[in-house]
């Protein structure tokens, strides 16, 4: 039976195999990404570094199948991010000159934790991500995990919350949707598209 509890030091490579196979829109990035590490590093473990006690997964007998992972102040986090969980990335990853591949846009994203601060975002402090494993989509769990998220965010009396998303992903765009979210317009991001919501108080 599957159960949503706090994420533990154990669950970092789940975290990073469910990110690496919900990583392209919603679906497997390996194709897209061919590298194991780069994309759980920029988008899944730094969280679980920084904010562990704001993570939460969905287990299956034992093992990780879902998340919900964030930051409470996206501010605060994109320092952190810059000044401790980049420089030795930053090593392994070196810029790129130019854009050739979708891995150097990646590797770009990487290295520019400032794009997370958007200034129409900016009372929207907390951000999250929320990704299952295919088979264990459709089935409620989305819903738990971001109520269980969103239920410790006002606990910690954080007001708003929002995410960005790849606008292909229409079956998340929905969901969020479901899920009380609504768009945040932000001018020049042709690539994404941000939502926010309020927190629930305890
Ligand atoms: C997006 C995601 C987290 C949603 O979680 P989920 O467990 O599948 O969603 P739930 O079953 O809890 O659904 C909650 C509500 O959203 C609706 N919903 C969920 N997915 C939907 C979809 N693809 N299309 C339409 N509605 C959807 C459900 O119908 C449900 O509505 P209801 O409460 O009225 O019945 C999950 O599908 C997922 O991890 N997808 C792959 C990774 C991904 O895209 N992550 C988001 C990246 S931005």
């Amino acid at each position: 039976m599957s159960v949503i509890r706090p994420y533990r030091p154990a669950d970092r490579a789940a975290v990073a195999d469910i990110c690496i196979l919900t990583g392209d829109a919603g679906g497997d990035s390996r194709e897209r990404f061919p590298d194991p590490d780069l994309l759980p590093a920029a988008f899944a473990l730094p969280y679980v570094e920084h904010e562990p006690e704001l993570a939460f997964v969905l287990d299956d007998g034992g093992a990780a199948v879902g998340y919900v992972i964030g930051t409470a102040d996206t501010p605060a986090f994109v320092k952190w991010y810059r000044e401790e969980w980049l420089p030795p990335l930053a090593e392994r990853y070196p810029l790129p000159e130019r854009t050739m591949t979708p891995l150097d846009w990646l590797v770009g994203l990487l290295h520019n934790p400032e794009r997370m601060l958007v200034p129409e975002l900016a009372d929207h402090p907390a951000h999250l991500h929320i990704d299952l494993l295919p088979e264990y989509k459709g089935a409620g769990h989305g819903r738990v995990l971001i109520t269980t998220f969103l239920r410790a965010l006002g606990a910690m009396n954080v007001p708003r919350v929002h995410l960005g998303m790849d606008p292909r992903n229409t079956g998340a765009r929905a969901f969020y949707e479901r899920m009380g979210f609504t768009e945040i317009p932000v001018a020049g991001e042709p690539r994404g598209q941000f939502f926010g919501r309020a927190t629930i108080a305890p």
